[in-house]
């Protein structure tokens, strides 16, 4: 069946749709939903067979859904309407909420329904729910919809409030004052769960020191106490502040919207700076219990022979600091009397490389990034080299470009079922580093590699298992997930066999670095950098200017909107905007790959 998805931003959910619904044989093409004459545009050259909104913040024209059938995943139990759904469901501390899958109609929400599922609420922020609950559910809903179109014979409901099951209603889109906080006399849980509910967007307007500024990343803090609203600590970058009965670690700030002028997301403490200048820094160590209630990025478990290294990084960013931190405990914990070490990253992202709203706040950001890339190749080469423990990365949750190629460093890579990975670098303007060159043609070939890294598409975990980027997948949920990981962990750490495997792993990397010092991939993905960060192309400064700020793109890549690609060649399809220098570093690789592949081929015979 051809299937249009039409939606705002090619997010992780449309992603994760995207790879369910191709991987049935399906052939989808994507438009982004700039304007209602785009959209029509794209359902006139692509003569969809069903068109499918699996995040959509806009309304479909009539003139389209009155012709095709139009099915939006609306993020809410049946009888549930309106822009904030999500929000309302956190907000009002409700024990199950769900997704379902409607038609469009005239009035928002209120088509017939195709599917509902329903799952049970976590005390988590917004958009940790929304890629794992959430989009779990949405694809059941959206592949359910998919063979009920193709059964013909399916009836759709119609919304009536009067049916048991129907127990949604409508609900405004939640404003300020609703979020806002009374630091007096609210709660700690009070507060952790208005931020939560508008995490990552909007977030909580509030006041500190005298300024406007939204809440994000929202942790509970047990120990420390304080005159509610006083802030009373710092940690790596977050601030805690004193409610009623405890405190409340808010890792994020932006400040609001001054006379035309944006403000990115960043770090509380690099928002505040100054201000901070008398409040204690607290660090944590590394070995605090996972029940602690407080902030912490990276902590580290033990049991038996295996240690456990967590690293859940705000949107799986990781600044230069971030990585110097994550490199000092991993260099730690491998002075541990361990076999294993497993990597574990964050619940919501394992990483999603270098931390662009770090970077675009600096100074100068291209010296900023040039320092953190390098933080971070400190931190892959640290694992790529360890030679006294056996190096598991766990990915719970979705990687891309630099978060990916950090994953490839450890000797084995699991992947929770349906996490999102996006191995390439190329639509941030990058030519990409992390020893990417070594390790990604190692796994699945120098052909993939360039492909991969070429057609910046994002990838499921039973493609990437089957190319050989990923060892396995396996876990409905990060339970079954965490605990098939430490089964797997504690299985390698005895075997009989152990000793040997490290050897043979010990001497695989001697030999690699003698055909190729690890230093030479550095040194040349560097160059290549250097030109991406130092040189007058501002493709990838543009790029990253565009992202954090959010710039909704003027129109839908051509690779991902395939009605739009006749008339176009295969490369101009794959190429986006502006990005002849990186297409002129990338076929360095290329030629690179195809002289490693002739002397492979030598070799081979
Ligand atoms: N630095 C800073 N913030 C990042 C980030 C990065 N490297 N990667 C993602 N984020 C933030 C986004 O800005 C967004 O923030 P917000 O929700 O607080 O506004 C949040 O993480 C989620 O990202 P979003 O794009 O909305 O989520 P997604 O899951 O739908 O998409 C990606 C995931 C990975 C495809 C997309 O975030 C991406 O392309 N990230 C950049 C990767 C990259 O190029 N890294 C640098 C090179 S190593």
């Amino acid at each position: 069946m051809k299937i249009l998805f039409l939606v705002t931003a090619y997010n992780s959910l449309t992603q994760r749709a995207h790879i369910e619904v191709t991987a049935r044989g399906h052939d989808v093409s994507i438009e982004l939903a700039i304007s209602d004459k785009v959209m029509a545009e794209a359902v006139e050259l692509y003569q969809p067979d069903l068109i499918i909104a699996p995040m959509l913040k806009t309304a479909i024209p009539e003139n389209i859904w009155q012709h095709h059938l139009c099915i939006i995943i609306h993020p809410g139990i049946k009888g549930d309407r309106g822009p904030s759904s999500l929000d309302w469901a956190i907000m009002t501390n409700t024990e199950n909420w769900g997704v379902t899958a409607l038609q469009a109609t005239a009035e928002m929400d209120t088509g017939d329904i195709w599917s509902s599922q329903t799952f049970q609420m976590r005390q988590c922020s917004k958009s940790c729910l929304y890629r794992a609950e959430v989009t779990e559910a949405a694809i059941k809903v959206l592949l359910e919809t998919i063979e009920r179109f193709q059964s013909r014979n399916f009836v759709p409901e119609p919304l009536d409030y009067r049916q048991e099951d129907v127990k949604g209603c409508l609900r405004p889109y939640m404003r300020q004052n609703v979020r806002a906080i009374d630091w007096a006399s609210e709660s700690m849980s009070n507060i952790i769960r208005k931020i939560r509910a508008g995490d990552s967007q909007p977030g909580v307007l509030d006041t500190i020191y005298g300024e406007e500024y939204y809440l994000y990343g929202a942790h509970e803090e047990d120990s420390l106490k304080g005159t509610p609203g006083e802030i009373i600590a710092q940690r790596y970058g977050a601030i805690c502040r004193a409610a009623r009965d405890g405190a409340v670690w808010i890792s994020h700030l932006k400040k609001r919207k001054k006379e035309n002028q944006s403000f990115v997301k960043l770090p509380a403490a690099l928002v505040l700076g100054e201000h901070l200048k008398n409040i204690p820094e607290l660090p944590l160590p590394l070995y605090v219990s996972s029940t602690d209630r407080t902030y912490k990025e990276i902590w580290y478990q033990e049991k038996n022979n295996v240690g456990y290294l967590h690293f859940d990084f705000y949107n799986g960013a990781m600044s230069t600091d971030q990585c110097h931190r994550l490199r000092d405990a991993f260099l730690d914990v491998c002075n541990r009397d361990t076999k294993v070490i497993v990597l574990m990253g964050g619940y919501d992202f394992w990483s999603n490389g270098i931390h662009l709203n770090v970077i675009e706040a600096a100074e100068n950001p291209a010296e900023e990034s040039w320092r953190n890339i390098n933080a971070m190749n400190d931190l892959v080469y640290a694992i790529l080299t360890t030679n006294t423990h056996q190096v598991i990365a766990a990915l719970q949750g979705n990687a891309a470009a630099g978060g990916v190629m950090l994953a490839l460093a450890a000797d084995i890579v699991y992947c929770r079922r349906g996490i999102v990975l996006n191995p390439h670098y190329k639509q941030m303007g990058l030519y990409g580093s992390e020893y990417w060159t070594y390790s990604l043609p190692k796994r699945v070939g120098t052909k993939k590699a360039i492909e991969l890294t070429g057609n910046c598409m994002p990838m499921g975990t039973q493609v990437a298992k089957e190319i050989g980027l990923i060892d396995d997948f396996f876990g409905e949920n990060h339970i079954i997930f965490q605990k098939k990981i430490e089964l797997i962990a504690e299985e390698i750490a005895k075997n009989p066999n152990y000793e040997n495997k490290l050897t043979l792993k010990i001497e695989n990397r001697l030999t690699d670095e003698q055909y190729k010092p690890l230093e030479d991939y550095r040194k040349e993905e560097l160059e290549k950098m250097k030109i991406n960060f130092y040189e007058p192309d501002q493709s990838y400064h543009t790029a990253r200017y565009n992202f954090v700020y959010k710039v909704t793109p003027l129109k839908t890549p051509l690779h991902l909107a395939k009605h739009r690609q006749i008339g176009h060649t295969l490369e101009q399809c794959a190429l986006l905007p502006s990005e002849e220098s990186i297409k002129i570093h990338y076929l360095d690789f290329e030629q690179t790959c195809s002289l490693a592949q002739a002397s492979e081929q030598v070799e081979e015979h």
